[in-house]
């Protein structure tokens, strides 16, 4: 069974090495898999679809209607999140995300602390920074923490829980030994932030320095700086806790959505809608907003439901096939499933540019571009982009993957002008390439396609072999 395999791991590490916090891990390891396997044997959650509606006016406040607020002393109570713990799969990723460089050779890490640093001295404030990372990301993001070392800003870095994959089949770990492989192991979601927090004393700590509030937001999003209308909200309203949603389009498929579930505001993700309603969840008219994951969190209510009432999120199976071809599950579980605990909990309506994150290297390529500027580590988009609008970018599966990315720009295009790209198949592209309008380069199978250094692509279809 389960409980003996996990016997097992334990018994394989070293009494000097750490098991009793393994112990731990393990128990909630055990927890969540336990809620899993009933579940399945349920044949459901227990979400039922009939109570779910779109919130009402009053969860979801618009950002405009915030009252503004100059008044940084609020600033002593609070500290900033970063989850940074995520593998970056989607990217082809196995290390630190927030430590790939995205412009003049800083990477989101530098910037958010460029960020805070620029807080901190604007305001007279000793804004902490928190990073949790995971045993993936872990040595990536020291090498940039370290450079760090004398300057103003106060960093900590802590690690998130590491649990075992499990097998679909026989539903049992992957990892026989604590040494194992680790692909035989996963950073269980970011909704893993408050065991964290718990367990390495952290919350206690804050606690103990009089922080009262805690902004906590994804490694990558460097539209995510701290608000002060935001913050005094939080506290005109007596509110613990805060997310920050932002109007969905067509394109925005990842990221769950607020939620009216019997009256009471809930996160609602896709992998916990059930098959027959995922088109309904995904229309943009019954689910006008989504999550940013930019979330304000009440530390002293934080503490009171992690010691007792007890925090239990929903569990987000996801299912993987490792290199031979076995499938496997890993149970996580998301940071803002966490807002139905938490007393006049709501959204804030805010504007795309506090959600800019890179979450494929289409992403990565608009954010590195001409179309954005940096500021004190934020991102600010260009004086000559017109209309304040971003171009459609869809970047083809041979760039994918980060170094496949790397590799194939040269340099990265000047995009300024442009509306829509649409790149498919094996293309390279040069140095200072500028593309305008709607520009479509298809290399189909077995072609090969080099934009030339130095080329200009306007309104442009670009297929075959290249004859520019
Ligand atoms: P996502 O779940 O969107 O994933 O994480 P990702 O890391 O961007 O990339 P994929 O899905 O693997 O391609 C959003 C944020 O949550 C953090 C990530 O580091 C990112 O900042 N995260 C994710 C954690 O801190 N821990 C986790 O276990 C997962």
């Amino acid at each position: 069974s389960m409980r003996n395999e996990l016997d097992r791991l334990v018994d394989t590490v070293p009494e000097t090495l750490g098991r009793k916090a393994f112990v731990a891990e393990m128990q909630s390891f055990f927890h969540i898999y336990n809620r899993y396997v009933t579940e399945k044997a349920k044949g459901h959650s227990d979400l039922i679809w009939e109570k779910v509606s779109s919130p009402a006016t009053d969860q979801i406040i618009p950002y405009a209607q915030l009252p503004h607020s100059s008044d940084s002393s609020t600033l002593k109570k609070l500290a900033v999140l970063k989850v940074n713990g995520g593998l970056g799969t989607s990217m082809g990723m196995n290390g630190a995300k927030s430590a790939l460089e995205v412009k003049n050779n800083l990477s989101f890490l530098d910037l958010t602390i460029q960020q805070i640093e620029h807080l901190n001295a604007t305001n007279h404030a000793d804004v902490p920074l928190l990073l949790m990372t995971s045993f993936k990301t872990y040595d990536d993001t020291l090498r940039v923490v370290r450079k760090y070392a004398n300057t103003a800003v106060k960093i900590t870095t802590f690690n998130q829980s590491r649990y075992p994959r499990i097998y679909q089949d026989s539903l049992l770990p992957c990892a026989e030994n604590v040494g194992d492989d680790t692909s035989a192991w996963y950073p269980p979601g970011h909704g893993d932030i408050y065991n964290a927090l718990i367990r390495s004393g952290i919350l206690d700590k804050l606690l103990a320095e009089g922080k009262e509030y805690l902004f906590v937001s994804n490694s990558d999003n460097l539209g995510a700086a701290v608000d002060l209308n935001i913050l005094q909200h939080m506290v005109d309203t007596n509110s613990e806790f805060v997310m920050e949603v932002t109007d969905r389009t067509k394109t925005d498929i990842k990221g769950g959505t607020l939620i009216d579930y019997d009256g009471a505001i809930r996160l609602l993700e896709i992998a916990q809608v059930p098959p027959e309603h995922a088109e309904e969840f995904k229309s943009v008219r019954k689910f006008k907003i989504f999550n940013t994951n930019n979330l304000w969190i009440n530390l002293p209510a934080l503490k009171r439901v992690m010691t007792t009432e007890g925090m239990e999120l929903d569990i987000i199976a996801n299912t993987k096939v490792t290199g031979d071809a076995r499938s496997v599950i890993q149970l996580e579980t998301a940071a803002g499933a966490a807002i139905k605990h938490f007393k006049n909990a709501h959204g804030v309506n805010v504007p795309r540019s506090r959600f800019l994150p890179a979450k494929n290297c289409s992403d990565l390529l608009l954010i590195k571009s001409d179309i954005y500027s940096v500021k004190h580590g934020q991102l600010l988009m260009s004086e000559n982009r017109i209309f304040g609008t971003v171009p459609v970018i869809k970047l083809g599966d041979h760039f994918k993957n980060i170094h496949q990315f790397q590799k194939r720009f040269k340099q990265i295009p000047q995009i300024i002008e442009l509306d829509h790209l649409t790149v498919s198949g094996d293309v390279y592209f040069g140095r200072d390439v500028v593309l305008r309008g709607t520009v479509i380069i298809v290399a189909n199978e077995g072609q090969h396609i080099e934009i030339p250094d130095g080329c200009t692509l306007e309104n442009r279809l670009v297929s075959g072999n290249l004859n520019i």
